[in-house]
């Protein structure tokens, strides 16, 4: 009874130093575990008598629910101390200070690109085109396999292509996986336009990124002709240049399309005369399209004896330059504010 009597104080007095959670454990185990003074009361209750046993039984509990609720207390008190600490340590200061506000970056703004991919899907949702998404680690199959391009065709080498160590992954190099992907998920008539990144193993310059983007078309139904994909590029440019353009029609060899084509447009600048931009031809290469492979609608599960198609991949990143007058194709990917925040105001 003697050593009961003062557990609870001896306990209170040295939990007072206690602020971890590792040494509170300890204490607890220390004062009733079962190595502790409670255990060897509750041991030596044998050779009590009834009377005894009843008396010194009721104390010891009454000690072990004191302890541990003295425990459980401590314990949301170190836990709530912990939170604090971690609140007051990892604290971000997100207001705005003058010197940030002073350089302009109080307001957020679209990247070039960007602005000028949505502008090109708003122009495709109006004409009826699905706007589609797709993975930018893509397999062999749907890069090239399914686009006609097998194993050991040369026009694997027209794209340096960056791959994973399985060679059997890759960073896609062009949009036009999204055709295959497309095709699959849905039934003829169907059109779409599938924006985004893509990855070459380029040597850089002003024309030449490693990282660049691509806008992606497929439109496939029942006599879809040539005039079709004329007319859409036609109607397409004239909306992004906010004129009349004129366009032709060159051939040009793509595994995936046949006939294929590079579609040039009469230079906006010198109105085909002959300038600089259009190096003195007075036409500028702009998008390469052509009529869908037989193949390639029949990796996407379509007949070829029944539907047909088009399909065209526009360089975004050559569109964005034109339109905002950006003389090298580094910029875009330089993450320099000094270039993005010229943008925020469009
Ligand atoms: N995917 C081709 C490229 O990146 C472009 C293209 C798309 C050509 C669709 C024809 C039709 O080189």
């Amino acid at each position: 009874m003697q050593i009961l009597d003062t557990l609870v104080q001896d306990f209170t007095a040295e939990l007072k130093n206690v602020n971890k959670t590792a040494d509170l454990l300890n204490l607890k185990a220390k004062y009733i575990g079962k190595q502790g003074p409670l255990s060897d009361v509750m041991k030596n209750l044998k050779s009590a008598s009834v009377e005894e046993k009843k008396i010194i039984g009721a104390k010891a509990n009454e000690v072990k629910n004191a302890i541990e609720s003295l425990v459980s207390e401590k314990m949301q008190e170190i836990e709530l101390a912990e939170i604090n600490s971690s609140l007051e340590k990892d604290r971000i200061d997100i207001s705005l200070t003058d010197s940030v506000l002073n350089k302009g970056l109080q307001s957020a703004g679209f990247h070039p690109v960007t602005l000028v991919t949505r502008e090109i899907e708003d122009i495709f949702i109006s004409m009826g085109f699905e706007v589609l998404d797709g993975p930018h680690i893509e397999d062999d199959y749907h890069n090239f396999e399914a686009l006609n391009i097998p194993d050991t065709h040369p026009a694997r080498d027209m794209q340096d292509t960056f791959w994973f160590a399985d060679k059997k992954h890759l960073l896609r190099t062009h949009t036009s996986t999204i055709q295959v992907r497309g095709m699959k998920e849905r039934k003829p008539p169907f059109r779409f336009v599938g924006p985004g990144k893509v990855f070459r193993c380029e040597r850089t310059d002003a024309s030449h990124e490693m990282v660049f983007h691509q806008l992606e078309g497929m439109m496939v139904g029942k006599d879809v002709s040539v005039g079709n994909l004329i007319y859409f590029m036609k109607t397409l440019l004239s909306e992004i240049f906010k004129k009349e353009v004129e366009v032709r029609l060159r051939p040009g060899f793509f595994p995936f399309v046949e006939p294929g084509f590079e579609l040039d447009i009469k230079c906006l600048i010198c109105s085909g005369k002959g300038c600089s931009v259009c190096k003195h031809v007075g036409w500028v290469e702009l998008l390469p399209c052509g009529m869908v492979h037989p193949n390639v609608l029949r990796h996407g599960g379509i007949d070829p004896e029944e539907y047909n198609g088009f399909a065209f991949g526009l360089g975004l990143d050559r569109l964005v330059m034109m339109k905002y007058g950006i003389d090298d194709i580094r910029h875009l990917h330089s993450g320099d504010l000094r270039f993005n925040q010229q943008f925020k105001s469009f």
